[in-house]
C-alpha cells in the first residue's frame, strides 16, 4: 500500500483528485465512488476543475436498504448533491435499495460490476473496519449483498439523521470481492476515530473482523489519511 500523510481533508482532497486527474488522463472510462463525509473534498476539488465525466460510468458501493425515493439520506441523493448535479457521468450506477428483491438486485448490481470494470475506486473507512457497508465478519470473497448494519454504523451514522431510530437497519453493498476487483484502489481517511481501523487496515493481520485489511492483497493501493488518522501507525 502507499500511504500519503496529509495536513488535513483538504490537503486529502487534493492528493484525491490528483489520483482521479491521472486515472483519466491514463484513459480510464470506470470509477467506482463512495458516500460519507471522507470522500466529499475529493469530490470538491473534481468539480472544481475541467474534469469531464460525461463520457465515463460510475459505479457506487452501496445504498440503504427501505428509504422512500425522495429521502434526502439516501445515497443517490448524496452523490447528486455532492458531485452528480456539478459533474453529471454518462451513466451512474447505484444500487437500487427499494428493489422488492433485493437478491435478484444484487445479482443485476454484479452483472454490472462484471460489464463494467472499475479503474478507480474510492473508499471511506468505518471505525470498524468496514469498507462499503461490509461490515465485520464478512467473507473476502463476498459479492453484492444485503447486509445487517452493526450498532457502531448506525451510531455513527445517526448524525445524518433526526432520530437515531431513522437509520436504516439494512443495506445493500458490493461485497469486498467486488472491491478487490478494481484496478486501482483509493483509501481516504481522516481524524482521530479511523485511527485504530488506519492501523489495522495496514498493520494488521488480514482478517474478517477488520474487513478493510483485505485491501493488504491488492497490488495496487493508495492511502491518503491525516495525521490524526495515522496517529497509531508504527511505521510512519
Ligand atoms: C458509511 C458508508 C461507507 C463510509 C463510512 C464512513 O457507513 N457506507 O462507505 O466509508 O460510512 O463514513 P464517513 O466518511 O462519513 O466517516
Amino acid at each position: 500500500m502507499k500511504v500519503i500523510i496529509v495536513k488535513d481533508n483538504v490537503e486529502g482532497g487534493k492528493e484525491g483528485y490528483k489520483l482521479f486527474a491521472d486515472a483519466k488522463k491514463n484513459g480510464a472510462t470506470t470509477f467506482g465512488l463512495a458516500t460519507g463525509s471522507t470522500p466529499i473534498t475529493t469530490y470538491q476539488e473534481i468539480i472544481k476543475s475541467d474534469l469531464d465525466f460525461t463520457d465515463s460510468i460510475s459505479i457506487n458501493l452501496d445504498e440503504y436498504v427501505g428509504l422512500p425515493e425522495d429521502s434526502d439520506q439516501s445515497y443517490d441523493y448524496f452523490m447528486h448533491e455532492n458531485l452528480f448535479n456539478a459533474k453529471p457521468f454518462k451513466h451512474s450506477y447505484l444500487p437500487n435499495g427499494r428493489a422488492a428483491d433485493l437478491e435478484a438486485e444484487a445479482k443485476h448490481y454484479d452483472q454490472i460490476i462484471e460489464d463494467n470494470p472499475v479503474d478507480l475506486q474510492i473508499l471511506g473507512i468505518g471505525r470498524n473496519g468496514h469498507i462499503g457497508f461490509n461490515e465485520p465478519g464478512t467473507p473476502a470473497d463476498s459479492t453484492t449483498h444485503k447486509v445487517s448494519l452493526t450498532q457502531s454504523t448506525i451510531d455513527a451514522n445517526a448524525r445524518f439523521f433526526e432520530h437515531e431510530e431513522d437509520v436504516p437497519r439494512y443495506a445493500i453493498s458490493m461485497g469486498l470481492a467486488s472491491i478487490m476487483k478494481s484496478k486501482h484502489i483509493l483509501i481516504e481517511a481522516y481524524g482521530e476515530d479511523k485511527a485504530n481501523a488506519i492501523k489495522g487496515m495496514i498493520e494488521g493481520p488480514v482478517t474478517t473482523d477488520l474487513p478493510a485489511s483485505v485491501l493488504q492483497n491488492h497490488d495496487n493501493v493508495t492511502v491518503i489519511i491525516d495525521e490524526a488518522a495515522a496517529s497509531k501507525l508504527s511505521n510512519k
